[in-house]
């Protein structure tokens, strides 16, 4: 019906549509309101992308073992895809999307070495001598070389980032011996390789650089507190970006450029916002923690903690007229959210006012916190973010800290050697009393300890944040 021309030209068109409603993505889930419109927008340009691609495919007379193995690979993905969306726990997803990044740069790995074994291996064959003819054969290895170093890099420092996110390794950062010439070091050697293959391509000097970048990936987030991990998983989100765009660039495939380039630059400025609100210098975290020294090991007597009981704490609560909650990753373990919303309701019909303060990175991933609140309907209006509460402590009978550690130690804005020093925290040790629900005296996610604990106006409440907030309620 349409000769093959024509049918290029629709799936070209039709790249441009899948780009537009990429970018309608991007902008619907930069609002809570609109996101879920967001997430649409993004499924619908992938199908647009998928079927246009199989489209030339097939319109380009691939072999039916190429088409077989094409669809084959996409009916697998998408089960193992639709199962692990399934089945993953919120408090999973950071790692989850970890890995995904993880693939993305094997992807553009595996496209890099197969776009030299097709070119530059045979010189003397079709494609090699139709890229020379046109001048092009030096790009083409550039390309090549610039795509396996980006997507090695995204593959083993995702593949760190999610041992690290499932706690599977430690999560302080690796401090080699000059390991900021390390990392400046590989750079500039990887620049002198590239010219060196560009001028004569070799397999030894891609066997080369590949090694290389995958142990710089490893090497740069190795180097990452724990601290720091949120603007990790958004920095690695943005290298998968470019290695997909170099990708692109090899595979003659513009809708894979445009959807790299947005993905690696909203991943960049995510890191940067997330970087300018945890304090950190943006340079310093995607260089690997570039400038940060080992501080010396913790021996400090911070001296006695106090303990108080559910029944206490429901007395304070209910002889309170302002009440603020501070979550943390120990509400999501815990699943105390519904207990929260509970207490929230009966303590607001008694007239004593409750709100919430979050915490930029309270959690293990953006918006954590917000989304396990709603979930628990708990109304929007009284969730403010850090900045919006936390001049209001000082006039706070009772701040709960529900299984919040790090985003509320007061030691990153009064101990200048600590770890997470200059991280803005939710100063809540100005209210006049503060209960920490905790297991233990354990320190949070990037392993410091917390001297709020030891403050004369704070007191543990210990065991499971769900388990202890029930009491607390069945006491009221
Ligand atoms: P954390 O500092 O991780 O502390 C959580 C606390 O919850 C722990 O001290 C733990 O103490 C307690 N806890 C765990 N399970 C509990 C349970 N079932 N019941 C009661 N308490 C429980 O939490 P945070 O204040 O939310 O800070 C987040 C940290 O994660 C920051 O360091 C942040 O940089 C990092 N991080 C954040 C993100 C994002 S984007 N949000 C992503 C990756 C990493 P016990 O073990 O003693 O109970």
């Amino acid at each position: 019906m349409f000769n093959a021309e024509t049918i290029t030209n629709i799936a070209n068109a039709a790249y441009v549509v899948a780009a537009l409603l990429f970018i309608l993505a991007l902008a619907g889930l930069s609002k809570h309101e609109t996101s879920k419109a967001g997430n649409a927008f993004g499924m619908a340009g992938m199908g647009v992308a998928l079927v246009a691609t199989i489209t030339l495919a097939i319109n380009k007379q691939i072999e039916p073992l190429g088409l077989a193995l094409l669809i084959g690979a996409m009916a697998v993905g998408a089960a193992i895809g639709l199962w692990r969306a399934r089945v993953v726990e919120m408090t999973g997803m950071p790692e989850l999307i970890a890995l995904l990044h993880s693939f993305v740069g094997l992807a553009a790995v595996l496209v890099g070495w197969s776009g030299y074994l097709h070119v530059e291996h045979e010189l003397d064959g079709q494609g090699a001598l139709e890229l020379a003819k046109e001048g092009m054969l030096g790009i083409h290895s550039a390309e090549v070389f610039i795509g396996v170093f980006i997507g090695a890099v995204t593959f083993t420092g995702s593949i760190v980032a999610n041992l690290k996110l499932s706690a599977k390794i430690k999560s302080a950062p690796l401090m080699l011996p000059g390991k900021n010439f390390l990392n400046v070091g590989s750079l500039v050697l990887f620049v002198a390789l590239t010219v060196w293959f560009c001028i004569s391509p070799n397999l030894w000097l891609l066997v080369g650089v590949t090694v290389l970048a995958l142990l710089l990936g490893w090497h740069l987030v190795a180097s990452i507190g724990g601290g720091d991990m949120p603007v990790v998983v958004s920095m690695l989100n943005s290298y998968s970006g470019w290695a997909a765009a170099a990708s692109g660039f090899l595979l003659s495939n513009d809708l894979l450029i445009i959807t790299g380039a947005l993905v690696g630059s909203s991943g960049a400025y995510l890191s940067y916002i997330m970087c300018k609100a945890m304090n950190r210098s943006f340079i310093s975290v995607i260089a690997g923690g570039f400038g940060i020294e080992a501080g010396p090991a913790e021996d400090k007597d911070y001296g006695e903690h106090r303990e108080i009981t559910a029944e206490g704490a429901a007395e304070m609560l209910a002889s309170a007229s302002s009440v603020i909650i501070t979550p943390g990753y120990g509400m999501a373990v815990a699943q105390a959210q519904y207990g929260v919303a509970d207490l929230t309701r009966k303590l607001r019909e008694r007239g004593v006012t409750v709100r919430f303060g979050i915490h930029p990175v309270a959690g293990r991933l953006p918006g954590h916190m917000n989304v396990l609140l709603a979930e628990a309907k708990v109304p929007y209006d009284i969730v403010l973010e850090m900045d919006e509460i936390n001049d209001d402590f000082d006039d706070t009978d009772v701040v709960l800290v529900i299984g919040a550690n790090d985003t509320v130690n007061p030691a990153a804005s009064e101990d200048p050697s600590s770890p997470i020093a200059g991280m803005p925290v939710l100063t809540v040790w100005n209210a006049n009393n503060v209960i920490v629900f905790k297991r233990s005296m354990a320190s949070g996610y990037a392993g410091v300890q917390n001297p709020l604990f030891f403050r004369d106006n704070s007191q543990m409440l210990f065991g499971d944040a769900r388990d202890r907030v029930n009491d607390i309620l069945a006491a009221l």
